[in-house]
């Protein structure tokens, strides 16, 4: 436990007080200069989720690509099969895969690291310089001095996907059924099942199925591991490196008018290179739409190449300017967060007035960490009892 003295009214488990910590977000442009050290992240375990949302530590759910035959998204929604979001699994199956991981390599470097979180996490906090008004909160515990984050999920989006429109919700499945559309389950040169190419146009969706990778990296001095979901590999998954071959799969409303361009470039194509460059991932294919939901042309985009696309165009986005502000937050995270104990956490939170990043101590409250993760267990099934329990 650390020596730090803090003064306030809040008292921790240890007998310490703790003040509400805060981390003032300047104005985007405090965040130019050079770029911290992002390290070429490396692939340390893969693992798949089936459709009765049982965990494997292997590749039977790899999809691989295979260029979009349909064009018609919408067809197929009422085989739409959606996850369903109320069961919180916290970052349970990513500590499984890391328990995995130390299990498969004898180096211990890899499997260890300051940070461990979901990419979908640190996406947001490379975005938040220039996405001011989408808020989000988390939940933090530090356990033998890495850090683990997960996402707690804010009022403001509970109600967002309560009253997500029918409208919504079919747009919502667009973005999966290009997925279906876009993907076969044998890599392509072993040769291509004409039924399931015919199949793939009239299927729905299961968003219980899922291929995940555990990645290791480092941004500055601060090392990482991050758990993400893999659309799809070009071609048989290459062992040595198998972040070369992956694709993003994304949606996007074709680009009409200007307002729709400026639209792209400053929000979706930020998104996109944020969600892949953190893994690694090196291709991000587009699927442009009207809005009836019909792909009218698909597009292929190097993850790298992307911030030349919008350089030097008025009010664009700068990638050193997000790897900057997460790298100064995954700082501040670290040394305010100092109670290595599993069942103590911690909130942060950035919400209205957009001005900071606030950070409170949470005691015992939504302990998230699970107890065989301590234990160096892993399960098929999701949930289980928590640290301390
Ligand atoms: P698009 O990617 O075409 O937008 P991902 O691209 O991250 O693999 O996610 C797949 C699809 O899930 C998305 O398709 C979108 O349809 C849906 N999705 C992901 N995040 C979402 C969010 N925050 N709100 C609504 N839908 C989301
Ligand atoms: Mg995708």
């Amino acid at each position: 436990m650390s020596k730090r003295k803090f003064s306030g009214d809040h008292t921790t488990d240890k007998g310490e007080s703790f003040d509400r910590k805060i981390f003032p977000v300047a104005h985007s442009s405090r965040y130019h200069g050079s770029s911290p050290v992002y390290k070429q992240p490396i692939e340390i375990n893969s693992y798949s989720i089936d459709s009765d949302r049982r965990v494997w530590f292997d590749n039977r759910e790899l999809k691989y690509y295979y260029r979009a035959t349909g064009t018609d998204l919408s067809a197929g929604y009422d085989k739409f099969i959606q996850r369903d979001e109320s069961q919180l699994e916290h970052l349970d199956t990513l500590l499984d895969a890391l328990t995995d991981a130390r299990s498969k390599h004898t180096d211990p470097k890899l499997t260890t690291s300051q940070f461990v979180t979901w990419r979908g996490i640190m996406t947001k906090l490379l975005c938040t310089p220039y996405s001011r008004n989408e808020p989000w909160e988390l939940r933090v515990s530090r356990h033998k001095d890495t850090i683990f984050i997960e996402e707690q999920a804010t009022a403001d989006k509970k109600e967002k996907e309560r009253q997500a429109s029918v409208r919504q919700q079919l747009m919502c499945y667009w973005g999966y059924k290009f997925e279906t559309l876009s993907t076969v389950s044998k890599p392509p040169k072993d040769g291509v099942d004409d039924q399931e190419l015919a199949d793939r146009i009239l299927d729905g969706a299961d968003t219980n199925v899922q291929y995940c990778v555990a990645v290791k990296t480092t941004l500055g001095k601060n090392s990482l591991i991050m758990g993400a979901e893999v659309d799809c590999s070009e071609g048989a998954k290459c062992e040595k490196n198998p972040l070369s071959r992956y694709v993003e799969l994304k949606t996007s409303r074709l680009v009409q008018n200007p307002n729709q361009e400026r639209n792209f470039e400053r929000y979706k194509l930020l998104k996109f290179w944020a969600q892949s460059f953190l893994v690694g991932v090196p291709k991000v294919t587009v699927g442009f739409r009207d809005d009836d939901g019909q792909i009218v042309k698909v597009e292929d985009f190097a993850t790298l190449n992307i911030p030349r696309l919008v350089r030097g165009k008025s009010g664009s986005w700068d990638p050193s300017v997000c790897l900057n502000f997460a790298n100064q937050v995954l700082d501040w995270i670290a040394d305010n967060v100092v109670a290595n104990d599993p069942t103590l956490t911690y909130s942060i939170k950035w919400n209205q007035p957009w001005r900071e990043l606030t950070m409170e101590y949470t005691g015992h409250d939504h302990v998230f960490l699970t107890k065989r993760f301590l234990d160096g267990e892993t399960s098929h099934d999701l949930g289980g009892p928590r640290a301390g329990a």
